[in-house]
C-alpha cells in the first residue's frame, strides 16, 4: 500500500492520538496538531517509540482563525500533498468563552476552523 500523508488536528490526545498511533503503524506519514507544545512533543515521542514511524507535531490553536489560515498557507507552500485531514481537535467549556477574534470558543474550534 502506498504511504499516505495524514494531518490529524487534536492528534496529541484522546481519539486523535489513538488514530495517529494506528495510522503510523500502517506506515503513513502522520502530522499531529494541538495547542500545547509540551503535550505535543510528548505525544510525538510516544507514538514514534511504539511504531518507529514518521510522525511530526505542529503547535496550532484551531480556535484562532488567523492561525488556521496562516498554517494552511504554510502547509500548501511546504508540502506536496495531503491525502487525509482528520479533525479531532475539540473542547468542552463549562461557560461560554469568547476568543480574541470574537467567536465562541467551541464554535470556533469544532466548526469554523474545520471549514477554513
Ligand atoms: N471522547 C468521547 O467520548 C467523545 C464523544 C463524542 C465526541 N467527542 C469529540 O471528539 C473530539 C475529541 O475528543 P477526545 O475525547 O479525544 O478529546 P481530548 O482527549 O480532550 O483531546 C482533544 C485534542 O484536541 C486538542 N485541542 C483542543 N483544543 C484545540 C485547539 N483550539 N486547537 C488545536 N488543538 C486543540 C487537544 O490538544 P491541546 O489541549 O494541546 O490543544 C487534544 O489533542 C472532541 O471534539 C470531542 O468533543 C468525543
Amino acid at each position: 500500500m502506498t504511504s499516505k500523508t495524514i494531518l490529524i488536528t487534536g492528534g496529541t490526545d484522546g481519539i486523535g492520538k489513538a488514530i495517529a498511533e494506528q495510522l503510523t503503524q500502517r506506515g503513513d506519514k502522520v502530522i499531529i496538531i494541538g495547542r500545547n507544545p509540551q503535550k505535543g512533543y510528548l505525544a510525538q515521542q510516544a507514538i514514534a517509540e511504539v511504531t518507529e514511524a514518521s510522525v511530526s507535531f505542529i503547535a496550532l490553536d484551531m480556535s484562532v482563525m488567523s492561525e488556521v489560515k496562516r498554517f494552511a498557507s504554510e502547509y500548501l507552500a511546504t508540502h506536496s500533498k495531503l491525502d487525509y485531514l482528520i479533525h479531532c481537535a475539540g473542547v468542552i467549556m463549562q461557560q461560554p468563552v469568547i476568543t480574541s477574534e470574537g467567536f465562541e470558543m467551541v464554535l470556533a474550534t469544532q466548526y469554523l476552523s474545520r471549514y477554513l
